[in-house]
C-alpha cells in the first residue's frame, strides 16, 4: 500500500526536486522560498477558496500592471517587503545617506535638465529651490554624479499617474552634478498623497483598514562611477503622515525642514512673486563595493 502523502514529505519532495538546479544561488532561493510558502500554507490552514482568492489576487495584480503602472512594487512596497531588501542591501556606513524604496513611479533615462531649470513645467505649487550637494564620505564633491529627481504635483499625482506612457515628463529631471558636486533646480513643494488605491493594491489597504498615505517626499536617485548608487527620498519636516507611512520608507535621517524666503531675490535669476520655500541637503555616497 502506498504511504498518504503528508504536508512534511511534500516539503521535502517539492525542495528535492530543486535539487539539480545548477545555479547554487537559485537553489538557495529555491529551497528556502519553497519551505516558508508551504510553512505559510500549512501555518494558516488556507482553504482551497482562500487559495483560489490569493491566485485570482495575484492574477488583478498581474493585469493590473499597464505601462508605467506597477502594481507588483506597489505590493512589495505595503507588504514592506520593499524595505526589508532596502535594508539588507542598504545598511548606510558611517555618514553616508540612508537610502529607501524606489517606489513605482521612477522612470528610466528621464529627460535631462541644466541646472536652475525648473522641473515644475507649468505645474502649480508653492515655488521651492532645491541647494543639493553630493559629496564622498571625507566631504570631497563629486562630480559628473547623474541625479535623477522625481516628485508628485500639488494634487499628489505623479506625471505618470497623468499619462501612462510616460512621454509627458514633469517634476522630473536628470541632471548632472557639477564641478562642486551641485545639483540645483526649481521645483514645486511637494505634497502627501495617497498611493494608487483603485487597483487590488487598494482593495487590500481597504479590506485590512489601513489609510493610503504617503508623508510630502521628493525622491532622489544618484547614480557616479566608484561610487555605491543612492536611492532615496527627502521627505519634509512636520508632515503628519511622517510616522503612518503606507510603504514604511520613512528615516529619521531623511527628514528635511523646507525654510521660508520672500521673492525679490530669488535663486537662479528668476523672479517669484510672493514667497518660495528653499530645501538644502548635502548626500553622501558611499564606495562601490
Ligand atoms: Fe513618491
Amino acid at each position: 500500500m502506498t504511504a498518504m502523502a503528508t504536508t512534511h514529505n511534500i516539503t521535502d519532495a517539492a525542495i528535492a526536486s530543486f535539487s539539480a538546479t545548477p545555479n547554487p544561488r537559485l537553489w538557495e532561493i529555491m529551497e528556502s522560498l519553497v519551505r516558508h510558502l508551504h510553512g505559510f500554507v500549512v501555518d494558516v490552514e488556507l482553504s482551497q477558496e482562500e487559495w483560489a482568492t490569493a491566485i485570482a489576487y495575484l492574477t488583478r495584480v498581474g493585469h493590473s500592471c499597464e505601462g508605467a503602472r506597477q502594481e507588483f512594487i506597489l505590493l512589495s512596497d505595503v507588504l514592506g517587503v520593499s524595505m526589508v531588501v532596502d535594508a539588507i542591501n542598504h545598511d548606510a556606513e558611517g555618514d553616508t545617506t540612508e537610502s529607501t524604496v524606489l517606489g513605482p513611479f521612477y522612470v528610466d533615462n528621464p529627460k535631462a535638465a541644466a541646472q536652475g531649470a525648473d522641473i515644475a513645467a507649468g505645474a502649480a505649487g508653492t515655488p521651492m529651490w532645491i541647494d543639493t550637494q553630493v559629496l564622498d564620505a571625507s566631504g570631497a564633491p563629486i562630480a559628473g554624479a547623474t541625479v535623477d529627481v522625481w516628485q508628485c504635483d500639488e494634487e499628489g499625482l505623479y506625471d505618470v499617474q497623468r499619462d501612462l506612457s510616460g512621454t509627458e515628463q514633469a517634476l522630473r529631471a536628470r541632471f548632472v552634478t557639477d564641478e562642486e558636486g551641485r545639483v540645483r533646480c526649481w521645483s514645486v513643494v511637494p505634497v502627501a498623497y495617497q498611493i494608487p488605491s483603485d487597483g487590488p493594491v487598494g482593495d487590500l489597504l481597504a479590506a485590512t483598514g489601513r489609510h493610503p498615505w504617503r508623508p510630502a517626499h521628493i525622491h532622489f536617485k544618484i547614480v557616479a562611477d566608484g561610487y555605491a548608487s543612492l536611492v532615496s527620498h527627502l521627505f519634509v519636516s512636520g508632515d503628519a503622515y511622517l510616522d503612518g507611512d503606507a510603504v514604511f520608507g520613512v528615516k529619521s535621517s531623511l527628514i528635511v525642514d523646507l525654510t521660508d524666503h520672500a521673492g525679490e531675490q530669488a535663486p537662479g535669476g528668476r523672479a517669484v512673486s510672493g514667497r518660495y520655500k528653499q530645501l538644502e541637503y548635502r548626500f553622501v555616497l558611499g564606495k562601490a563595493a
